[in-house]
């Protein structure tokens, strides 16, 4: 019988979460009738198709639950991760707005960009962003649907193959010193100083369209999961959060379809890197001073998205803080599927929400505080699959294809 790994997770219960409907300012920033609108243009692009939802039986039974349901970003749109639902969408509402002010078009579609129809008059348009590797992996590939000039900043710590991955994408890489914050300022400083399109999914108290636009395209993840479910609605949803964006694109629907009746929505974040956790323990946004090191880099973030805050601050009801090692075993435990359950691909922020269950499951305590039983139903959202091939041997073993071969 495989023994399950235990690893101490740390936990914030949120205090200010309001169960009661959905709140006017969250109202504001993120709804259905915007929800709705994304996933028009979204749907009408290449090569999209929900996502699969995976039911773990075996894995659920041994962390003694009911149901555990798998919602594999991996293979969106062909490049890796949740993110070709958020970058790609702002920017193609900043070009569409561009074309329309320039044209005095008032609708600008999609599909017209894609064609080729504004070739001439996108020519002259930058779009730029700082990532930790998928974020600016999904613009690249945005900008290269819609024809225009891509220029993706990388801090230091940013792995070769996530560079490659993005370049492939016809993008132009700035490396730049320091951690992922430091390489959102030198963007924001520099596309000021050009006059790109900045399309950061992250941002201060000046937060715009681009950060709302970006939550609203990650509103899909649980649009498509509630019909993959039949309506089955789950009693738990962990995301994990870097800026906090995806958790707030995630849970905000939730929350507003189902007001009291909405899941319990944890956040899971890496250690190093628990700027939401500060940030619930605050009351406000919060950053985490030193060293951001964590194996699961795209969640290496040291300061909160505030749009995402917005939303996170009563909407989501725990966080959680993980060590490395949780992380990496997730990926093995996925990988080896040791309970019979099909093998899945998960990079390491990918696994993250998993871990972050699997930890709290087997703790006595924690599983009280997150009212975790065998009736529990709860949804993980496996954000990227194997974005570094690379690293994902190093940690598993073997490469993502022999994983999948079983
Ligand atoms: C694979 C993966 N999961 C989760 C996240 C977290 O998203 P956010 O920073 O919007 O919270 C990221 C961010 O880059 C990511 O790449």
């Amino acid at each position: 019988m495989t023994e399950l790994k235990r690893f101490a997770a740390a936990h914030v219960h949120n205090p200010r979460a309001l169960p009661a409907v959905y709140g006017p300012m969250q109202a504001r920033l993120l709804n259905a009738q915007a929800l709705d609108a994304a996933k028009r243009v979204i749907s009408s692009w290449p090569g999209y198709a929900p996502t699969p939802l995976y039911d773990l039986p075996g894995l659920a039974g041994a962390l003694n639950l009911a149901r555990l349901s798998y919602k594999d970003e991996g293979p969106r749109f062909g490049i890796g991760s949740f993110k070709a639902l958020g970058g790609p969408y702002a920017l193609y509402r900043v070009l569409a707005a561009e074309i329309a002010a320039k044209t005095g078009e008032e609708t600008v579609p999609s599909d017209a960009i894609m064609a080729g129809r504004f070739r001439d008059l996108l020519a002259g348009v930058t779009v730029a962003c700082a990532t930790d590797g998928n974020h600016g992996r999904a613009v690249a590939w945005g900008a290269q649907l819609f024809g225009c000039r891509c220029v993706i900043y990388l801090h230091e710590h940013v792995s070769q193959g996530r560079e490659d991955a993005i370049a492939a994408y016809g993008a132009e890489i700035v490396r730049t010193p320091g951690h992922y914050d430091d390489s959102v300022r030198a963007v924001q400083a520099d596309s000021a100083a050009n006059g790109w399109h900045l399309v950061t999914d992250t941002a201060g108290a000046d937060y715009g369209a681009i950060q709302t636009d970006i939550m609203q395209g990650y509103g899909l993840i649980p649009d498509e999961a509630l019909g993959q479910l039949a309506d089955a609605v789950p009693s738990h949803v962990f995301a994990q959060g870097g800026v906090g964006g995806l958790p707030a694109g995630v849970f905000a629907p939730l929350w507003e379809r189902f007001a009291d009746r909405r899941p319990r929505l944890v956040v899971v974040e890496p250690q190093n890197a628990d700027c939401l956790m500060r940030s619930a323990v605050a009351g406000e946004p919060a950053t985490v001073p030193g060293d951001l090191d964590t194996v699961m880099a795209c969640l290496a973030a040291g300061a909160v998205n505030h749009a995402a805050w917005e939303v996170l601050d009563t909407c989501a009801d725990d966080f959680l803080a993980m060590p490395d090692a949780a992380a990496e075993e997730g990926m093995r435990l996925l990988a080896d599927a040791p309970f019979g359950d099909r093998p899945i691909v998960a990079g390491e922020s990918g696994v993250a929400s998993l871990a972050g269950l699997v930890a709290a499951a087997l703790d006595s305590e924690l599983r009280a505080a997150l009212d975790l039983d065998d009736a529990s139903h709860v949804l993980v959202i496996g954000s990227e699959g194997a974005t570094d091939p690379a690293i994902y041997e190093r940690i598993v073993g073997r490469p993502p294809a022999a994983v999948l071969k079983g």
